[in-house]
């Protein structure tokens, strides 16, 4: 009954309307609100763009200060939910742990939180942007077996993720001013992206009436897998196999082989076909980054210009326009600040959890809002009767 089309990962299939972020794919053009990332990237900074995408204009002085103040006084999580990091193995994937965390924090903030109240809504958004690098700083520090850092409020919010993924209560740690702008650079880039998997993901959650906090930790979850977010990590996991320049034709006859379920991580996009505007802006930083904060020139950095510059040479990638993406050069700098790999995809959910949230606040918004819920093409039996087990073959 019905007759639907099917669109294969939604390649075609627009499921809302939304005035947050603009993609152009084949000019390879990003606008927040109609800023474009290029601005963003070199004069805002992530607080400023979070108040952007959730209110749909730049704060002025007062507004962003207050936005500021109001972020830095809820970075703290309930001392309770502090235990629940001991229930995980010791060697844990933070991203298991964040989903786990923020999906609890569902239970502290359930009962008087309003989703038909617009100041309620934006309360919880509040709390989540604030407390998002809390939560992974912890996991970051359980995995590693040191004591927990609580917040500063005198930091800006890269410094003060940098302060608790790095502080020791025994040493007083300073943070760098490259690595704080490098880091609240990358949160600018990774803050929304139209309706990637995981901003889908929370929109369908939250279209049911769910609570925010767990929508979001449906959306990390989504954004864990490698052909999203996780791809930043499967990046240097994948530069770190092909080890030296000369194994890349080995690599890319691979990527190119439809036998071989390797694809080059960190290269083509659903939507991009040219450059994905924020792995340019990434690459730009990585010169000045490593020249600022790493001894020399990170291997890997140049095994990756030498790998964009074959693929970017070849049928198999002009023909489909595949370029690098957001997640080819950003796993790069996240090393120069020392972050290590496995904590690569919470930054990414870190960041998008400011444009997780102006999805769900715009779509509450909606009074035409409906439950999401896609159709299907059954191709399964036609209707039959059931066999007795002793008539069954
Ligand atoms: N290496 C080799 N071949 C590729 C790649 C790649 N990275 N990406 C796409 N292709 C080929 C694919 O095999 C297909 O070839 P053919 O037409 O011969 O069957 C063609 O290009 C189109 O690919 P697709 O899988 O239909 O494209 P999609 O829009 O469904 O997938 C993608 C997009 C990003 C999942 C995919 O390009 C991919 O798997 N890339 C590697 C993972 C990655 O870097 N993900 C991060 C995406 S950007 C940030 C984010 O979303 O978090």
């Amino acid at each position: 009954v019905g007759c639907f089309t099917v669109d294969p990962g939604f390649s075609a299939t627009a499921s809302c309307a939304s005035g947050i972020t603009f993609i152009d794919g084949e000019q390879g053009i990003l606008l927040y609100r109609g800023y474009p990332i290029e601005q963003l990237a070199a004069r805002s900074n992530f607080l400023e763009v979070t108040y952007l995408l959730w209110y749909g204009k730049l704060p002025n002085e007062s507004q962003l200060q207050q936005f500021t103040h109001e972020v830095v006084h809820h970075t703290m999580i309930n001392e309770s939910l502090r235990l629940f990091y001991q229930g995980f193995h010791h060697d844990a994937h933070p991203m298991a742990v964040l989903v786990g965390v923020v999906g609890s924090l569902s239970a502290f903030y359930h009962d008087y939180l309003d989703i038909h109240d617009q100041k309620s809504r934006e309360m919880a958004a509040l709390r989540l942007v604030a407390k998002m690098p809390t939560i992974a700083a912890a996991a970051y520090k359980y995995t590693m077996g040191q004591p927990q850092i609580y917040p500063k409020n005198s930091l800006s919010y890269a410094g003060n993720f940098l302060h608790m993924m790095f502080a020791m209560p025994t040493q007083p740690y300073e943070v760098d001013p490259v690595a704080e702008r490098a880091l609240d650079l990358l949160l600018v880039l990774h803050a929304d992206h139209e309706q990637n998997a995981s901003t889908s993901t929370v929109r369908l959650a939250g279209s049911s009436g769910a609570n925010p906090f767990a929508c979001v930790a449906a959306g990390i979850a989504a954004l864990w897998g490698p052909a999203h977010g996780g791809a930043n990590e499967a990046v240097i996991r994948m530069l770190q196999e092909i080890g030296d320049a000369k194994n890349i034709p080995k690599y890319i006859a691979r990527a190119k082989d439809k036998k071989d379920p390797f694809r080059l991580m960190g290269f083509g996009h659903r939507v991009y076909k040219n450059f994905d505007p924020r792995a340019t802006i990434i690459r730009e930083t990585c010169y000045q980054v490593l020249e600022k904060l790493a001894d020399s020139r990170d291997p890997l950095f140049e095994l990756a210009l030498r790998l964009e510059e074959i693929a970017l040479k070849d049928e198999y990638f002009i023909e489909r326009k595949l370029y690098p993406n957001v997640d080819f050069y950003s796993g790069i700098i996240y090393r120069a600040l020392n972050i290590p790999m496995s904590m690569f995809t919470a930054m990414f959910a870190i960041a998008r959890t400011a444009g997780w949230m102006a999805h769900w606040m715009e779509m509450m918004a909606d009074p035409e809002l409906r439950i999401g819920r896609p159709r299907q093409l059954y191709t399964g039996p036609v209707m039959r009767d059931y066999v007795p087990l002793e008539e069954r073959k």
